[in-house]
């Protein structure tokens, strides 16, 4: 960090903000292969919230990379900054009183653990959007599994580059077995019996 820095306390508390909406603020951390469903289902959570009155903020991969992380690419470090700078974001979204659901491969458990420890108790929330590498090539939605297999694409996660499965996650949905309404649901469920929505 650069000398001179001195922490500016805001006029406005996320206390208070949270109390105005009348919601917690947290991170739904979405965690899972390419072509497991993450973006889907963050967005069709998003929406589902959004008509219940409940304003949640998306961040996506494939989003992120063509603004703020575009200098980014696919080595582990390139993973790690890109993971590390959307703790950080993330964390803004939280103190500004918003829910955020973020839908990034994040294969790294110790990049994921780091942005848990930069949040407070409650905050945080891995989601494990599971659904096998088999699976995942046959939906294979953008061509990229098949570029990868044909190395057209290096580092690919699941191919030549790894995915840690989350060890205990909060939630766990199988897209090779429900629906996207069905894991909507299961979330959604688990939300109200956290008391995290009402
Ligand atoms: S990471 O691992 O968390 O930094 O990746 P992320 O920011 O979520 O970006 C993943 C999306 O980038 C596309 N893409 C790749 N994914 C994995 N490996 C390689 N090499 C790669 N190259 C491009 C791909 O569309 C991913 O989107 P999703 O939605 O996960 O399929």
């Amino acid at each position: 960090m650069a000398k001179n820095i001195v922490w500016h306390e805001a006029s406005v508390t996320k206390e208070e903000r949270r109390k105005k909406n009348n919601y917690q603020s947290y991170v739904l951390w979405f965690t899972g292969l390419s072509g497991s469903g993450k973006s889907t289902l963050a967005n069709a959570l998003a929406r589902y919230l959004f008509e219940a009155n409940i304003q949640t903020y998306v961040l996506d991969g494939d989003n992120i990379r063509h603004g703020l992380n575009k200098d980014l690419g696919f080595t582990d470090e390139d993973r790690k900054e890109n993971i590390r700078r959307i703790g950080e974001v993330s964390k803004l979204f939280v103190d500004s009183g918003q829910i955020v659901i973020t839908a990034f491969i994040s294969p790294f458990r110790e990049d994921r653990q780091q942005v848990k420890d930069i949040l407070s108790e409650n905050e945080f929330f891995e989601v494990y959007v599971k659904c096998s590498l088999d699976e995942c090539e046959v939906r294979d939605p953008k061509g990229l599994y098949k570029k990868a297999r044909n190395n057209e694409i290096k580092h690919f996660t699941g191919i030549d580059s790894p995915y840690e499965e989350p060890v205990n996650p909060a939630i766990i949905v199988n897209t090779e077995k429900q629906t996207v309404e069905e894991s909507v649901k299961q979330i959604v469920d688990f939300l109200v019996a956290k008391e995290l929505i009402q």
